[in-house]
C-alpha cells in the first residue's frame, strides 16, 4: 500500500463543537473517516494522527522519513508561527501538502500568512473536509507521477 501520514495539528480534536460557521460540524473521526476511505478509493492507505503539542508534530513529520510517502498536514495555529515545524518539514524529503479546512485568507490578517507555505508543495484551504479529500488526490497523482518517471529514468 502507498502510505499517506495525515497529520492534524492543535485544536483540531475539537472540531464538531468548534465554532462550526467556520469549521463545519464532522468531527475529527468522521474525517479521517473520509479521509481514509478516499485513500482506500485510490489504492492508497493514510495513517491520520492529531497532536496538540507542537514537538510531537515535529517528531511525526521526522518519523513520516521512514513512514510514508506523502504528508498531508493541517498544523492548525502552528501555521502561522512555528518555525520549527517549517524547519521540521525542510529536514524531510517527503512531500507535504498543507491544507485548511477554511480559507486562511478571507479571515483575520494573522492567518494570511504560513510559514510552513515555502516548503509545501502547495496548499489547499478553503474546502472543509475536501480540503483533505482534495489533497489525498494530488498527492496519489503526483506520487503515481513521480513513480513512473523514475521507471522511465531506469530504462
Ligand atoms: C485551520 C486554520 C487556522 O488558522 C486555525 O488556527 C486552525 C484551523 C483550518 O483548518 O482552517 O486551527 O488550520
Amino acid at each position: 500500500d502507498v502510505r499517506r501520514l495525515v497529520s492534524h495539528g492543535t485544536n483540531l480534536n475539537q472540531l464538531g463543537r468548534r465554532e462550526p460557521t467556520i469549521y463545519g460540524t464532522l468531527t475529527l473521526q468522521e474525517i479521517n473517516r473520509r479521509i481514509e476511505e478516499k485513500a482506500a478509493s485510490l489504492g492508497a492507505a493514510a495513517q491520520c494522527l492529531q497532536f496538540s503539542h507542537e514537538g510531537d508534530l515535529v517528531d511525526a513529520i521526522h518519523k513520516a522519513q521512514e513512514t510514508a510517502d506523502f504528508i498531508i498536514i493541517n498544523a492548525a495555529a502552528y501555521t502561522h508561527y512555528s518555525i520549527a515545524l517549517r524547519d521540521a518539514l525542510a529536514s524531510v524529503t517527503v512531500p507535504a501538502i498543507e491544507v485548511h479546512l477554511s480559507n486562511i485568507h478571507r479571515r483575520e490578517e494573522f492567518r494570511h500568512h504560513s510559514v510552513l507555505a515555502a516548503v509545501v508543495v502547495g496548499q489547499i484551504c478553503g474546502f472543509g473536509v475536501y480540503s483533505y479529500l482534495a489533497a489525498v488526490e494530488a498527492a496519489q497523482s503526483l506520487w503515481l507521477e513521480a513513480k513512473a518517471k523514475a521507471a522511465e529514468d531506469n530504462e
